[in-house]
């Protein structure tokens, strides 16, 4: 007759049995089941430029008669809405290099990891609360988005216009 604890050790081992044959059976080499919502457009218009915005808009000198206003986060909440466009602007990097998202591996590539790069410099700006480098990383995020934009979106017509 098995004791009590006896047959719970039994559980136990028979429940990590279980676990190990669930982690045999995925092989490491298959890849994650990545299922790509946006495309590029959509992922530009709904999640890169509303957080590009968010940065950017977050910190400036406004001008007026009456005088100048130093506009920049000042509540820990307004910190964090900050703080959260700048992670979602440097995953962004990473989703544009992923799936049928990716022009190939040339520039695009260099271009989207600029975007990571931009956006990791934005978020430690944003955590060390220093508004004068989020202004300075504002130009550095512009670059990452304009030098893709020349590349691969804007036509011979539109490089007239602008
Ligand atoms: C790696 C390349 C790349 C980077 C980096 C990039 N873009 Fe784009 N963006 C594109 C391409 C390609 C298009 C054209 C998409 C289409 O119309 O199919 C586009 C289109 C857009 C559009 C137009 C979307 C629409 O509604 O049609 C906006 C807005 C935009 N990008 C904003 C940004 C901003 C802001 C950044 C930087 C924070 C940025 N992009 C960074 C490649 C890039």
């Amino acid at each position: 007759m098995a004791t009590k604890f006896e047959m719970g050790m039994i559980k136990v081992f028979f429940l990590m049995g279980v676990v190990l044959i669930v982690a045999c059976e995925t092989p490491s080499t298959a890849p994650p089941p990545f299922v790509p919502v946006g495309d590029v457009q959509q992922l530009m218009e709904m999640v890169i430029d509303p957080a590009a915005d968010i940065v950017w808009e977050s910190v400036g000198t406004i001008v007026t008669l009456d005088g100048t206003e130093e506009i920049f986060p000042r509540s820990d909440e307004e910190w964090s809405t900050v703080r959260n466009s700048a992670m979602v602007l440097a995953e962004s990097g990473n989703l544009l290099m992923v799936g049928d998202r990716s022009k190939g591996e040339g520039p695009w590539m260099i271009m989207s990891q600029a975007l990571v790069e931009a956006g990791m410099v934005a978020l430690e700006a944003a955590e060390s609360k220093d508004p004068e480098a989020v202004f300075a990383v504002g130009e550095q995020i512009y670059n990452a988005c304009e030098t893709c934009h020349v590349l691969y979106w804007y036509t011979e017509e539109d490089a007239v216009i602008r």
